[in-house]
């Protein structure tokens, strides 16, 4: 296997002894730096702590995207190699596709089987994503059955904790009280996962101040080129009140220096910020220190993903490799949750 640690880091602690972490980001495009300073830092960090389980949603892909499935394989290639290169260690961390592992279908039907309806009509973001996204097609069963493929995916490892923002603290509430329905009908099968509230990570500020996201154009992704970040960097608002030079500016309010505080120097970023509110400096300047650092900053991470990007093969090797590894996990689970259910042969 290729599977080789990029960062020669320390001895692997034999898993037995740790709790299992799991989460899943769906396939809908290449990570951005609002995701290097929450998600990412969370789970480099756990990886250490705990046996962790990260994979691939390309089935929650589908559930809202149904209608075109055509980037799923790309962008799921393109998160193994955001997520290796930004320090998740295959080697550590168990990295797998979702639809590698058809258990998750398997169970998915057996909890909707002991899932009442009005259940999954109550949680919130179904309720929100049905009045809000309006481009897509979300009247699906598979959109309305999303929250209990998230619970199998959970509950399919044995996840003890999963790490989540707050918008998703309702479908682990629900596969907390799934959990609960299941393992009184058929017995103690099931392991009822525990939120962490992720750490909170900065609020990294998109190109145009909204908050960083693919949908609103305004992300600086972690696998743009230095080009493509100065361009972005050069085209920042800053506080919007500051028209002229001479215009004293609030550094308080202004997206370029909310990003600057993240990966400048913490001496450069003071000086700006003092010289931005007397009107020494100009905004221009402070963009190009700012492409300066970014690029800097994101450097080492660029360098690495384009080494694993030379090998086409790489992502789907450790794919590959993640689906070999969960699969006993799986086979464990599954074997209990078959015989309870008298859908055994002979
Ligand atoms: N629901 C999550 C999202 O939309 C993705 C996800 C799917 C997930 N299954 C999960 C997260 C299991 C944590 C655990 O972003």
């Amino acid at each position: 296997m290729i599977l080789t640690d990029p960062f020669q880091t320390e001895e692997i602690v034999p898993h037995m002894t740790k709790k299992r972490v799991l989460t899943g980001y769906r396939p809908t495009g290449r990570l951005t730096l609002g995701h290097w300073f929450g998600n990412l830092m969370n789970m480099r960090e756990l990886q250490e702590a705990y046996e962790a389980f990260y994979f691939v949603a390309d089935w929650h892909a589908l559930t809202s995207d149904w209608a075109d499935t055509s980037s799923v394989r790309k962008f799921t290639e393109e998160m193994v190699l955001d997520w290796v290169a930004a320090g998740i260690d295959p080697a550590k961390a168990t990295v797998y596709r979702q639809s590698d592992v058809p258990e998750v279908a398997e169970l998915t039907m057996y909890l909707a089987m002991a899932t009442p309806m009005a259940w999954l009509e109550r949680v919130p973001s179904y309720k929100e994503q049905r009045e809000q996204i309006t481009d897509k097609d979300l009247s699906n069963a598979g959109f309305f059955m999303y929250p209990l493929m998230m619970a199998a995916d959970i509950l399919l490892v044995r996840g003890d904790v999963v790490p989540v923002g707050e918008d998703q603290l309702p479908h682990l509430e629900l596969t907390r009280e799934i959990t609960r329905r299941f393992n009184n009908t058929y017995g103690d099968l099931l392991t009822e996962p525990a939120a962490i509230i992720a750490k909170q990570g900065a609020r990294v500020p998109g190109t145009d101040g909204r908050k960083m996201s693919k949908s609103y154009g305004n992300a600086i992704y972690l696998s743009d080129t230095a080009d493509e970040t100065s361009k972005k960097v050069m085209s920042m608002v800053t506080d919007p009140a500051r028209k002229l030079k001479t215009d004293p500016g609030d550094p308080d309010i202004c997206p370029l220096h909310q990003i600057h505080k993240l990966v400048g120097r913490p001496e450069d970023v003071a000086e700006f910020d003092r010289c931005c509110r007397v009107a020494e400096c100009g905004c221009v300047a402070h963009k190009r220190k700012l492409v300066e650092d970014l690029n800097d900053y994101l450097a080492s991470f660029r360098q690495r993903r384009l080494e694993l990007a030379a090998s086409p093969d790489y992502a789907w090797e450790v794919l590959a490799d993640g689906a070999e590894r969960v699969s006993p996990v799986v086979d464990d689970l599954m074997s209990d949750v078959r015989r309870a259910l008298h859908i055994t042969a002979g």
